[in-house]
């Protein structure tokens, strides 16, 4: 369960702890300059902004979601079960359910484009030993109170020991008289990301008339930066390769660096660009690593066809319904993880000397000037190729962050 910075008012901490935590996390009215800025930063204007959202999109709804609970359950009968369970808990403590998500069981991990997900996470140093080197990062950039990729704590929420009188919390490092609500508790982004599915495919149908030698998968595979099946391209750029599906070692410096396999503004190369963001791998590696998110998202609304066929995504009449992301990313760091990501490796149109290429995926396009065209482009020899992108095919629908607190938090919490 995480809980809103209304939250934290709602279950009364005092103003000087929820001043406390992350400034990216706090809230006021849409019309202030911290949500206005907050907007224009994350990309959340013009088809994103919050008037076009189904949640959180004005401030009466805002201030009332305090909680975001999650139930996970083996099979629906099990989930059904559960949410009886805390249906009648609400009751109990007054709460009211203000908004209901439901997601969809994907086949093959994957999202409604047909691109297998979640492949590429980080792991958590000293948890796991499967992964690259590169892609097993300190704590702290995940859970507060642990060392991150600083080699330094990060910033935690705190109260004045006066209102820890049980002696709850655990001690604050450097902060006397403070005692730490963060620790072992995290931020998490969620978002709700609309997919236009029979958009998306029709425009890339459309672009692959544009360019020589590229069907709707490899155009697609090129955007994305993994094919469908999930292999990367930078190591199987011609053709797929389904032993690749899961395979998340590679990196771009010594064999892509000017993204002739995977682009430069591929979906996958520009949020996280591994060891090919600076002229030298070992520090774009360590750049890298201090902007990460662990993503935990999950798909909802109806298939619109069972089994992702390009052809009959492309003859069947657009069916109208509602599907997406339920975007859910961790991270300790609100402003230097998920929200630069969004900010400059996502919505640039100028990324790594790109010109007018925000991410074809979920790109803003608030980078570029009004009556500007953006664009994506594969660098080829012996000339690149470019396709045009009129317009995103992936939209907000709602956005809120939120605090994950351990549970000696909760225990605290629980006693003010
Ligand atoms: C509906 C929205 C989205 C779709 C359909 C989507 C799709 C994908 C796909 C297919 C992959 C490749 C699978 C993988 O490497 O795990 C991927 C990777 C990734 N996406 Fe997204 N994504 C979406 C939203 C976002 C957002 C909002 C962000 C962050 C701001 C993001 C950040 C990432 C990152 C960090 C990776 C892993 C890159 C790597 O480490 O190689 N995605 N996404």
């Amino acid at each position: 369960m995480s809980i809103s910075y209304y939250g934290l008012q709602a279950l009364k901490l005092s103003a000087e702890s929820v001043y406390s935590f992350d400034l990216d996390f706090h809230e006021e009215g849409f019309a202030s300059p911290i949500m206005q800025n907050r907007l224009r930063t994350l990309g959340d204007i013009g088809t994103n902004a919050p008037e076009n959202w189904e949640w959180g999109g004005n401030d009466t709804d805002r201030a009332n979601i305090h909680l975001l609970l999650m139930l996970f359950a083996k099979d629906d009968a099990n989930l059904k079960q559960l949410c009886e369970t805390f249906e009648k808990d609400f009751v109990t403590y007054q709460l009211e359910q203000v908004h209901e998500f439901f997601t969809s069981k994907m086949p093959d991990a994957k999202e409604h484009f047909g691109f297998r997900d979640s492949i590429a996470q980080p792991e958590i140093e000293g948890y796991s030993k499967k992964n690259a080197s590169e892609n097993v990062i300190k704590a702290g950039e995940f859970i507060l109170g642990y060392s991150n990729e600083y080699n330094i704590l990060p910033e935690s929420p705190y109260a004045p020991e006066t209102e820890d009188k049980k002696n709850i919390l655990p001690t604050i490092a450097n902060k006397k008289g403070y005692k730490d609500i963060g620790k072992n508790g995290t931020y998490v982004v969620f978002r709700q990301l609309e997919q236009d599915v029979k958009g998306f495919w029709s425009f890339i149908k459309k672009a692959t008339q544009e360019v020589n030698g590229y069907d709707l998968e490899r155009l697609g595979a090129k955007i994305v930066g993994r094919w469908r099946s999930g292999a990367p391209i930078t190591k199987c750029p011609i053709h797929d390769n389904p032993d690749l599906a899961q395979d998340n070692d590679f990196n771009y410096a010594e064999t892509d660096t000017d993204g002739m396999k995977c682009p430069i503004g591929a979906h996958i190369r520009r949020s996280n660009p591994r060891d090919a963001f600076m002229k030298e791998a070992k520090k774009s590696i360590l750049f890298a690593r201090k902007h990460r998110l662990m993503r935990r998202g999950r798909s909802y609304g109806k298939l619109f066809v069972e089994n992702f066929d390009l052809n009959e995504i492309l003859t069947k009449p657009d069916d109208g319904v509602k599907r997406g992301l339920y975007f859910l990313a961790v991270n300790a760091n609100l402003g230097r993880q998920f929200n630069f990501i969004q900010q400059a490796w996502i919505n640039d149109g100028a990324f790594q000397g790109l010109s007018h290429e925000p991410d074809v995926l979920l790109g803003s396009q608030t980078e570029v000037a009004e009556g500007e065209k953006t664009y994506f482009s594969m660098p080829q020899m012996p000339i690149r190729q470019r396709i045009e992108t009129p317009q995103a095919y992936i939209h907000v629908r709602g956005s809120m962050n939120f605090f994950l607190p351990s549970m000696r938090t909760l225990q605290w919490i629980a006693n003010l």
